[in-house]
């Protein structure tokens, strides 16, 4: 059936509504303990540490013990933040992930209830790496119209639950972690508002990022699939292109909406996915490298995780201070993609999130 033709959208209002705005007060990231290291990898697969480095600037990552699911790593970074936040309790709980504990139901409602707050509005996000930044959007948006004062937001992803262990392409990229905020009601033009926000998809490049398996399009009933199709998939070079022109013309998009120029950022924390996209997207901003926040050496490519767990082991570093602009940016499955600029927040500490 042809795609009916529709009126196009008004472009989206760079007003941000006065008055109420998300405000960030609560943030942590954690990784699982084990260490997986490229030279591990390189013990059962056809790669070296050297090619992994080059190619991607990734050195180690961790992965979840065998029987530890999304919701554990999650619970472990929701509880983090919202100590952080001073152990204020949130009335709405967002998870996005691209591996929830089960298709049905949504991760988040046993989050919630893992950590006291049973009774939260509660459900899952899913937008593949985008995760977060559209997570970000559904929390700024429940707190804008009123519907929660306070929202934590978790993005959680085990990618070693769902990546081909023997697949050399994917294996050395992804993994485990979990990252959150909470935020609160706030005023617009305070230290950790939040806004304004770029998000756009494009479903045609569907089969680029997926797994073919265990939805409505190809169930999981034995004969019908192959154990193959419940694997992550990812065409790495076409992914490779999107990421970078993706991710650009967002950030690009985001700034325009805020009368902003790059070089009014300060901070710009893209998805972890690859060094080599990371320093492409700031050079084609105009920013200089130093200004592009990267922990990917130490954790890889972990999805939804990625944004809050960099955010984290820089606010650990205390590399970034109160008022200033932080841009973030993120592609993922879908396809999708999205930005958003904050104001970096007065926070008590923030710890590491490699610190069990
Ligand atoms: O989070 C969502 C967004 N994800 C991304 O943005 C990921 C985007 N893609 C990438 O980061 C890169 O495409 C990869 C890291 C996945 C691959 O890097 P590449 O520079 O695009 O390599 P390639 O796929 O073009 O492969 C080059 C060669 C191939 O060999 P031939 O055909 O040239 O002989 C591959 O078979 O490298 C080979 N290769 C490897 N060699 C050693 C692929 N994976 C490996 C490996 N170790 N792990």
């Amino acid at each position: 059936m042809p795609a009916p033709d529709l009126r196009p959208c008004p472009p989206p209002s760079p007003a941000v509504p006065r008055g109420r705005s998300a405000v960030l007060c609560g943030l942590a990231g954690w990784v699982p303990p084990r260490v997986v290291t490229n030279e591990e990898l390189s013990r059962r697969l056809d790669t070296s540490d050297a090619w992994i480095r080059t190619r991607t600037g990734i050195g180690r990552r961790h992965f979840a013990e065998a029987g530890q699911a999304t919701s554990d790593l999650a619970v472990e970074a929701g509880r983090r933040a919202l100590d952080c936040a001073g152990g204020i309790a949130a009335d709405a709980v967002v998870v996005a992930t691209t591996t929830p504990d089960r298709s049905c139901p949504a991760t988040a409602p046993v989050v919630a209830a893992r950590l006291g707050l049973t009774g939260a509005a509660a459900f899952d996000v899913s937008a593949v790496c985008t995760g977060f930044v559209y997570g970000l959007a559904s929390a700024a948006g429940l707190i804008a119209a009123g519907v929660a004062e306070r929202v934590l937001l978790i993005g959680a992803d085990t990618y070693s639950t769902i990546v081909d262990p023997g697949d050399r392409a994917n294996a050395i990229i992804f993994g485990d972690g979990a990252g959150a905020v909470v935020l609160r009601a706030g005023h617009p033009d305070e230290p950790g508002a939040v806004g304004h926000f770029d998000l756009g998809s494009d479903g045609a490049g569907e089969e680029l990022i997926m797994v073919a398996a265990g939805g409505s399009r190809q169930r999981s009933t034995p004969g019908d699939v192959s154990p193959q199709d419940h694997h992550f998939s990812m065409r790495g070079k076409e992914v490779y292109r999107h990421a970078v022109t993706r991710m650009a013309d967002s950030a690009s998009a985001a700034l325009a909406l805020a009368d902003c120029k790059a070089d009014d950022i300060d901070h710009f924390v893209p998805h972890q996915a690859n060094q080599r996209i990371l320093r492409s997207v700031a050079e084609s901003l105009g920013l200089p490298p130093e200004r592009c926040v990267s922990n990917v050496e130490s954790v890889g490519n972990t999805g939804a995780a990625s944004i809050p767990l960099a955010l984290a082991d820089a606010a650990a570093r205390h590399a970034f201070k109160p008022g200033e602009r932080v841009l973030l940016t993120a592609f993922g499955g879908g396809l999708t993609w999205g930005s958003c600029l904050l104001n970096w927040p007065v926070l008590p500490r923030v710890s590491h999130p490699h610190s069990q």
